[in-house]
């Protein structure tokens, strides 16, 4: 099997996810290398992963997806699916980055993202099915998503998407965070670069539970392992609290989800990508959308409040704040009033 070339490494298929800095235990920041380096990650590739490579004689590695800052997403075949001519054989398998690989609480982290993905099984959230480890590697295999990232979708339409279309993801996207919320569980790195979309089914799954955490500070494990200590930051998108390392809660996806909304409705950041911080220093407001009417507009701006005791309390309340449905009697007075005029017009 020939070794990946740096030519493949930079191909739009996969996603180099660089803008992010990690803190470590001891409060240091420990930043992945902004740029991915290249001959180290073809070196590892070579010795440890390429295409072709099997994993526990159960999958067989066929293409590398994306590295973020905590790791390395392949596309591989289940080969017992395969031989059992499975239509779709396709699993996804995420490994940990040579980058974080050597940190204390590397493997910590990943084994809680996956209890995280169990106790979050919902249509709009990836679906992790194992937890497994060879001789050298502990991964979790996933389903395979098909589609593009969110910050993909964003891009291709920098005056926003049609409303209905953004309201039909950002639905997707409040009811996938709803669920994690009911369930305990905040995700804490609710970015554009951790939600995919499906253009055949225009439907949502959000993945990387990396950094979540139960909203339940009495649930949060007493281990070296704590979000202060270390936590994995896409900054724009990241609520203020977050950002000053305060204890976050599940008012933290609301601030990132009206973040990503307002980019969908608009094609352009809130606070025109600076980080919460630096919105608050340069005393920036968001521009209400035209879309929009003054209460959406209200809504959507109160959720991206920079201090969290100002935001929306709920998803809930957001998407129904920002998307009202009709209200049943003005839709009936509607109609019969309608039938009214039209009845005074035949006579
Ligand atoms: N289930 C999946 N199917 C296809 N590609 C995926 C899947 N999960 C992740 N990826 C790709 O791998 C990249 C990194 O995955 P992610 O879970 O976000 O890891 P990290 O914690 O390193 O950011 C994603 O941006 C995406 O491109
Ligand atoms: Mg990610």
């Amino acid at each position: 099997m020939s070794a990946i070339s740096k030519t493949q490494q930079t191909s739009e298929t996969e996603q180099h996810d660089t803008d992010r800095t990690l803190f470590a235990s001891n409060g240091q920041i420990y930043t992945p290398s902004a740029q991915p380096d290249f001959d180290q990650i073809e070196e590892d590739a070579n010795s440890l992963r390429q295409p072709g490579t099997l994993i526990g004689n159960h999958y067989r590695l066929e293409k590398r997806m994306g590295i973020g800052g905590m790791s390395e997403v392949w596309k591989a075949i289940d080969i017992i699916r395969e031989e059992g001519n499975l239509r779709d054989p396709y699993v996804a398998i995420k490994f940990l980055s040579a980058d974080f690989k050597p940190h204390p609480d590397a493997l910590k982290v990943f084994v809680r993202e996956f209890n995280r993905y169990e106790r979050v099984v919902h249509p709009n959230i990836v679906r992790a099915y194992k937890l497994d480890r060879t001789e050298n590697e502990t991964f979790i295999v996933m389903a395979f998503l098909d589609g593009i990232l969110l910050t993909e979708l964003i891009k291709k339409n920098p005056h926003g998407l049609q409303i209905k279309k953004a309201k039909s993801i950002i639905k997707d996207m409040a009811a996938a965070l709803a669920h994690a919320h009911h369930e305990g569980i905040a995700h804490l790195d609710f970015t554009p670069n951790n939600i995919f979309y499906d253009p055949k089914t225009e439907k949502i799954k959000v993945i990387d539970f990396g950094v979540a955490q139960p909203i339940k500070t009495s649930e949060r494990e007493q281990t070296n392992y704590t979000f202060k200590g270390l936590a994995a930051l896409t900054k724009p998108y990241a609520s203020y609290e977050i950002l000053m390392a305060l204890t976050p809660d599940a008012r933290a996806d609301i601030y990132s989800l009206a973040c990503i909304s307002y980019e969908l409705l608009s094609g352009k950041h809130p606070y025109k990508g600076n980080a919460a911080n630096e919105a608050q220093q340069k005393n920036l407001h968001p521009a209400p959308i035209k879309k929009l009417n003054r209460k959406q507009n209200k809504v959507l701006l109160n959720a991206l409040a920079i201090k969290r005791n100002e935001r929306i309390d709920s998803v809930e309340n957001f998407f129904n704040g920002l998307f009202p449905s009709p209200n049943p009697v003005k839709k009936c007075l509607v109609i019969s009033v309608g039938i009214m005029i039209l009845l005074l017009l035949l006579i």
